[in-house]
């Protein structure tokens, strides 16, 4: 049977701008998570906190679930409703994000080491939200026992699924993936687990599928971004030359670009946004660490193009 795959969520990088680039040119996963929106902003009147996934911003192409920062249930519960009128049917709740901002302030991953909280969060939102919820987490604040307990804790609640992402919140990124918590995590919950991290070639997601049986579904971060044909090739849908791929990417860094030229205020706000994504692409060439160099030093979108063009005419070889 064929994996099912989602596209992880990457603050900066997976908005509606990557996705519809993206679902133009590559295909495979079959929904996307997008970047966390914080519940807070609901009261703020300036700029539309759900402008991201405005469908009219979004080609249906790929399925959308929109996901929420939290720690406060009331507005948790006002901005999942103005979701749903949206016509989303799932949102997921961000219980992972690791940074020491969020973290601090009881966010993100900073929330697992507080089950009791969680499941009080849970008992208040889950009967009030007109959408299913999924979760998004950590094994862990600063340890992994914080998942052990809150699975069994949680089992009662109606969720569509929980995002396990193997690494505690103090690690960041650092450390391997712990696949041995998370293999007790299977364990110990019926609901759907979905795996995510550090899956970014296909030998890896052959490994890690053969180690752990009952997985519901696999998500794909870093790995995705930095080889966008990693959830064909997954799936065996398609198997492109090296040509074919090189031409691929750039039309899909032509759309990115172009998008985001139409979007964003003036070239300084433009080249920023590139560069915040050649930080993953150039990762896909050789050559492309030279490339990212360059391209952070660039203040002219017209010298951007041409040195990218001038980059692919000469046929970079491929890492991915
Ligand atoms: C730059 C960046 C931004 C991220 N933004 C989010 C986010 O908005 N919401 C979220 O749940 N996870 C976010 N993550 C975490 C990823 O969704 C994913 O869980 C993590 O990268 C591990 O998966 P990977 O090893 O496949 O990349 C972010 C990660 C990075 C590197």
């Amino acid at each position: 049977m064929e994996p099912i795959l989602y596209m992880a969520p990457l603050q900066g990088v997976t908005n509606h701008v990557y996705r519809n680039a993206y679902s133009k040119e590559f295909f495979g996963y079959d929904l996307a998570v997008a970047p966390f929106i914080r519940s807070c902003e609901i009261r703020k009147s300036t700029k539309n906190p759900l402008r991201d996934i405005l469908p009219e911003r979004n080609c249906d192409r790929l399925k959308l679930v929109p996901q929420v920062l939290s720690n406060d249930p009331r507005t948790f519960i006002l901005i999942t409703q103005a979701i749903a009128d949206l016509g989303y049917k799932t949102v997921n709740w961000n219980l992972g994000c690791p940074l020491s901002k969020i973290r601090n302030k009881k966010r993100g991953s900073g929330l697992l080491s507080e089950p009791e909280f969680i499941v009080d969060f849970l008992s208040q939102v889950v009967p009030r939200i007109p959408v299913s919820l999924s979760l998004k987490l950590r094994l862990g604040n600063e340890t992994s026992n914080d998942i052990l307990k809150l699975l069994p804790m949680i089992e009662g609640f109606a969720l569509k699924e929980i995002i396990v992402h193997p690494r505690v919140g103090k690690e960041m990124y650092s450390y391997p993936a712990d696949i041995e918590t998370f293999s007790r995590c299977l364990e110990l919950t019926e609901h759907r687990l979905i795996y995510n991290g550090d899956i970014n070639s296909v030998e890896t997601f052959n490994a890690l599928k053969g180690r752990l049986s009952g997985v519901y579904g696999w998500m794909i971060g870093r790995g995705g971004i930095v080889n966008p044909f990693l959830p064909e090739e997954i799936k065996n849908l398609r198997v492109s030359t090296d040509n074919e791929k090189r031409h691929r990417f750039y039309s899909f860094l032509e759309s990115v670009f172009l998008a985001y030229q139409q979007e964003l205020s003036g070239p300084r706000h433009l080249m920023d946004k590139m560069k915040e994504n050649w930080q993953w692409w150039s990762r896909a060439f050789v050559g492309g660490k030279q490339l990212f160099y360059q391209v952070s030093r660039i203040r002219k979108p017209d010298k951007y193009r041409a040195m990218v063009d001038n980059f692919f005419q000469q046929s970079p070889k491929l890492l991915i």
